[in-house]
């Protein structure tokens, strides 16, 4: 049976024991920001809010997340809620704030600067500070804070997204042992002997065995995780059951990999395609050439310089390309305070205008680069444009582009360029698969893309379409929710439990 919005609505309403669903996450779906007097709601460039915000309007319940916007304060009551989405309010989006010097620590200093590239197989040397060390432990104190405050005294489903909650999984085991945690790492785990370095590995270890259930995008993230515990901490690991038993508490480790809500992306379609596109191409002036396109934040484990560099290649080989094709490369800007981002960005910057200047005329450019977020309906144009996309990480958990870029293409034509090392590449085995440190590979399959007969492209584009449209965000919900429901019921209810250490007189428990 298909999974849809439907069929998650059933199960959280059916196997969820009336448990409450709250999911943490570092991103807020909405953010409110001030226009001038006004006060504007959007929606920010961010691959786990795209992900989740169908999955809440489907089950209700409360995102716990990061109060970010200027306006934020503003618009939310006393205790930092606000209903969402704005137009049509379906659940409950609770905000945490955080002073600079917190968020300076905790999101640009240990997730950012240590965690990020620690995980990222990208060559970017992890950078270990004790002061960002002591502001993630803090923050992720305020955040079960507010989780405890949430869920009040009643039984929940705790849903942890990513790497900037490491340590939330413990404490909130620690003050309410019967709720369900459950979290997903959105990125890669590395292997122990790179995880090794890490000065606080134990710590952050056992903040994770704090899960019910932990789960990764790919089986092979799931052993690098048990072999890691099964290396640095004392616990029984169970590699058959993919299991790990600590002090009495047992987490399950599962791979569950992400996607992206198909329905979604194909109603952002514009009535009139043929008008758009014109639109667009005239706006870039593109006539009609061919375009390849990459759509990335500017990160350095999305390879966006190996990709540029390889447009030069494709045009040293096959020099019949000069004038005519295109490669627009959209590079949202994205952790702008951290050195490595600011030297990528620059570095970015000068490959487009020597590969331009070497390659280009006064009348055609190879590389078009539009430094600037685009939201969904114009990427759905240029995803529906492109002859081809191409997604050269070096590393990445899963890249939810390429899912996007297949579930656009209603028409079933275009290619799908997917580096192997991306997480998507498991399942998308139709897309022409590539190294990205291969530069004349990369370059060969530029050539292939653009040269890739209808039929072909048909037959690989209908077999994409139908594994996204199989494995969806429903689907990667509803597996994960189920098997928290299954945990639901064992449970007693906390009142009865030994464990909650200090009660706030409205029946939450504090942290100690
Ligand atoms: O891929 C990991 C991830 O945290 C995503 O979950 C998120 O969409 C993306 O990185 C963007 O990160 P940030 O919230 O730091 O902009």
């Amino acid at each position: 049976m298909a999974w849809t919005k439907e069929r998650l609505e059933d199960v959280v309403r059916t196997r969820l024991a009336g448990a409450r669903l709250v999911v943490v996450a570092n991103r807020e779906p909405f953010i409110h920001v001030y226009d001038g007097s006004e006060i504007r709601c959007m929606r920010p460039a961010s691959g786990v809010t795209t992900a989740l915000d169908p999955v809440m309007r489907a089950t209700g319940g409360i995102w716990v997340g990061h109060g970010s916007g200027d306006a934020d304060r503003a618009a939310s009551d006393e205790q930092g809620r606000v209903a969402v989405p704005p137009e049509d309010p379906s659940y409950t989006l609770r905000r945490v704030w955080l002073s600079r010097e917190e968020e300076e620590g905790y999101y640009y200093g240990f997730s950012n600067s240590a965690l990020w590239p620690l995980c990222h197989a990208a060559y970017t040397r992890p950078r270990f500070e004790v002061e960002h060390w002591d502001a993630y432990r803090l923050v992720n104190r305020k955040f079960a804070q507010a989780v405890l405050e949430e869920v009040e005294s009643e039984p929940a489903i705790v849903f942890v997204q990513d790497y900037h909650f490491a340590l939330l999984p413990r404490l909130l085991r620690q003050a309410r042992p019967d709720l369900i945690v459950v979290q997903f790492w959105h990125i890669p785990w590395p292997n122990p002997e790179t995880f090794r370095v890490c000065p606080w590995k134990e710590e952050i270890l056992s903040g994770l065995l704090g899960n019910d259930l932990l789960a990764f995008h790919t089986q092979y993230h799931c052993n690098n995780f048990l072999e890691s515990v099964d290396r640095y901490l004392e616990a029984r690991v169970c590699f058959e059951r993919f299991a790990v038993t600590r002090r009495g508490h047992t987490t399950e480790i599962r791979p569950q990999p992400i996607s992206v809500d198909p329905d979604e992306i194909t109603a952002l379609a514009p009535a009139d395609w043929e008008y758009e596109e014109r639109r667009m191409r005239n706006k870039l002036r593109v006539g009609n050439l061919p375009l390849l396109i990459g759509v990335d934040r500017i990160d350095y484990i999305k390879g966006i310089p190996e990709r540029l560099r390889a447009v030069d290649r494709l045009l040293n080989k096959y020099p019949e390309w000069r004038r005519n094709f295109c490669f627009i490369q959209v590079g949202a800007p994205s952790r702008t305070h951290i050195n490595e981002y600011q030297a990528l960005s620059e570095e970015v910057r000068r490959l487009v205008e020597e590969i331009n200047w070497r390659h280009g005329d006064d009348s055609w450019d190879p590389i078009i680069y539009l430094h600037e977020h685009h939201g969904p309906d114009k990427l759905a144009v240029l995803y529906r444009a492109a002859q081809a996309c191409v997604i050269t990480s070096l590393h990445d958990g899963m890249n939810l582009v390429a899912k996007e870029f297949v579930a656009a293409r209603t028409d079933e034509q275009g290619v799908l360029v997917l580096s192997e090392f991306a997480g998507a590449a498991c399942e998308l085995s139709d897309a022409l698969i590539v190294n990205p440190y291969a530069l004349d590979q990369l370059a060969e399959a530029y050539q292939t893309a653009l040269t890739m007969p209808l039929g072909e492209q048909q037959r690989r584009m209908r077999r994409m379409r139908r594994q996204v449209a199989d494995n969806n965000i429903y689907r990667w919900a509803g597996m994960l929710l189920s098997a928290a429901g299954r945990l639901v019921e064992p449970k007693a209810p906390y009142s009865v439990r030994r464990g909650v250490r200090q009660v706030h007189d409205n029946g939450v428990p504090l942290l100690t």
